[in-house]
């Protein structure tokens, strides 16, 4: 009862085994009524066919009248058929050959409703039937005739039901067997029916529980008509595809952490077990040491942002959004990158396009100040780091449409279309050569975090390139909208 396979088939059989036995009953109930009455028809039919032969009969009548007949007419009605006609006053007129010496009976309460002209039907199993059958039922009717509105005789004639009970006894048998017969093929039909439309199910979960973290690339079969199996099939299978997929990029997050990491602690190794080999001078001490700092900076840097995205990635880092100027925020953004790209030569230009309000100079945005720096530094950054010297790099704040645009245009070495797809990737670079200079060494982390954060600020950031020619970065984010100031009526 467990499986819903089993459930099924009971249900069905109960169904069917009700609805099949309340039909048999119904069946077995009408036909019973009409046999019944087609067999009253006949007797009734015959007591007829005897009351014409009695009334047309006039020599008969007086005979019978004037009572001159001592001994009834014996006559012979057919085979089953046992008939007696009886004066008003009790005189057997005439009895057939089959009843012998039985008279069969008229009660008080038969004679009453005879005299009322009613035809009158009984069964008889009492001692007349004993008498005539033995064992078994009579089935009689009791026939008035009428002469000129005064009752003359009666005429019975009774019947052995036999015929009829055992037509009645052998459909009874025949439902008896069948009906069972048939529930049976039913339940095993439904067996059938269930195991076939199961079997694709327990292959299913089969195939399913053979797919582990080692046996990713297993499939379900796909059957060729589209049911509703199929249909299960291909949303696991689909399900399946990108389970393996973040598994993957698992495996590759862990790898390339892991490469990331060991670079820096394989130069700084060599270069600390370089210096320890031989005594050196107070200089190339300070050297090598200020050598291991920046080394240990960039793992510093790369933990760094490992962990933002795991925190990221668990939901652990929640944003405190509030209201915040976006235009400050640009402004603390270029100041805390300015000392770096003044060294290069480079200049920065914060303008900003269309103000939400003539009148006022915020604009205002809901988000995590703290992280919404970070992007835009790490923006800055990026547009540094691949710049040339001595060039500038507009910032461009504009609001138009419930959104503020930032777009961070440098006039650098760009990025290939080939790479342009790839710069939101966790770790890409598009300097495949990771031993560039060290001014451009990046961990690849920085764009997909910022990615990251811009869209749960419900922005997006897209980046435009031309290779040799420069990069615009756009980052849009929903502003707030100007709060309605309430007009205070003047007194
Ligand atoms: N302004 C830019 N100009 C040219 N290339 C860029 C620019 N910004 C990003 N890129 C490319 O995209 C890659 C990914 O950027 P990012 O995720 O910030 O990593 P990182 O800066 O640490 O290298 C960079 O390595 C670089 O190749
Ligand atoms: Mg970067």
């Amino acid at each position: 009862m467990r499986t819903i396979r089993a459930k099924i088939i009971v249900l069905f059989v109960v169904i069917f085994g009700l609805t099949l036995s309340a039909f048999s009953g119904v069946l077995y109930y009408l036909y019973a009524r009409q046999s019944a009455q087609n067999f009253d028809l006949s007797l009734s039919n015959d007591a007829l066919a005897i009351v014409g032969m009695v009334k047309g009969n006039s020599f008969l009548e007086q005979e019978i009248l004037s009572g001159i007949i001592q001994q009834p007419l014996q006559a012979n009605f057919g085979p089953n058929r046992y008939v007696q006609v009886l004066s008003i006053n009790g005189n057997i007129i005439i009895r057939s050959s089959d009843l012998k010496d039985v008279t069969l009976p008229v009660s008080p309460d038969v004679l009453a409703l005879a005299l009322s002209q009613h035809q009158v039907f009984e069964t008889l199993n009492g001692k007349t039937a004993g008498k005539l059958i033995g064992t078994g039922r009579l089935r009689m009717v009791t026939y008035p005739v009428f002469e000129d509105g005064m009752p003359r005789y009666l005429v019975q004639v009774a019947s052995n039901t036999e015929p009829l009970d055992e037509n009645m006894l052998q459909l009874r048998l025949l439902l008896f067997i069948s009906v069972p017969l048939a529930i049976l093929a039913a339940a095993l039909g439904g067996l059938f029916i269930a195991k076939k439309a199961f079997d694709p199910i327990d292959k299913i979960i089969r195939t399913a529980q053979s797919i582990s973290a080692e046996h990713l690339d297993k499939r379900l079969e796909m059957g060729k008509i589209d049911d509703e199996v199929s249909r299960l099939s291909k949303t696991l299978n689909a399900m399946f595809d990108r389970i393996e997929e973040a598994f993957r990029l698992q495996k590759q997050f862990t790898a390339d952490a892991s490469h990331e990491l060991k670079t820096p602690l394989t130069i700084l190794l060599g270069e600390m077990e370089v210096t320890l080999a031989n005594p050196r001078t107070a200089k190339e001490y300070v050297e090598t040491l200020g050598s291991a700092v920046e080394e240990i900076r960039r793992i510093t840097k790369i933990v760094d942002e490992l962990l933002t995205i795991a925190r990221l990635e668990s939901g652990q880092l929640a944003m405190q959004k509030q209201p915040v100027r976006l235009d400050e925020l640009l402004l603390d953004a270029v100041s805390k990158t300015s000392a770096y790209a003044s060294r290069r030569s480079i200049k920065i230009n914060f303008e900003v396009h269309d103000r939400p309000t003539e009148e006022s100079e915020e604009v205002l945005i809901s988000g995590d100040e703290d992280k919404l720096l970070s992007v835009f530094i790490n923006l800055l950054d990026n547009a540094i780091k691949y710049s040339n010297d001595d060039t500038t790099i507009r910032v461009s704040l504009t609001v138009s449409g419930g959104f503020a645009a930032v777009d961070i245009i440098d006039k650098g070495i760009g990025i290939d279309a080939d790479d342009l797809p790839h710069v939101f990737d966790r770790f890409y670079r598009a300097d495949k050569s990771r031993s560039s200079e060290g001014a451009r060494r990046g961990t690849g982390l920085g764009l997909s975090i910022s990615k990251y954060l811009v869209e749960a600020h419900g922005g997006s950031i897209s980046v435009a390139s031309t290779k040799g020619a420069g990069t615009t970065v756009s980052v849009r984010l929903p502003i707030c909208e100007p709060a309605v100031e309430l007009k205070v009526p003047q007194a």
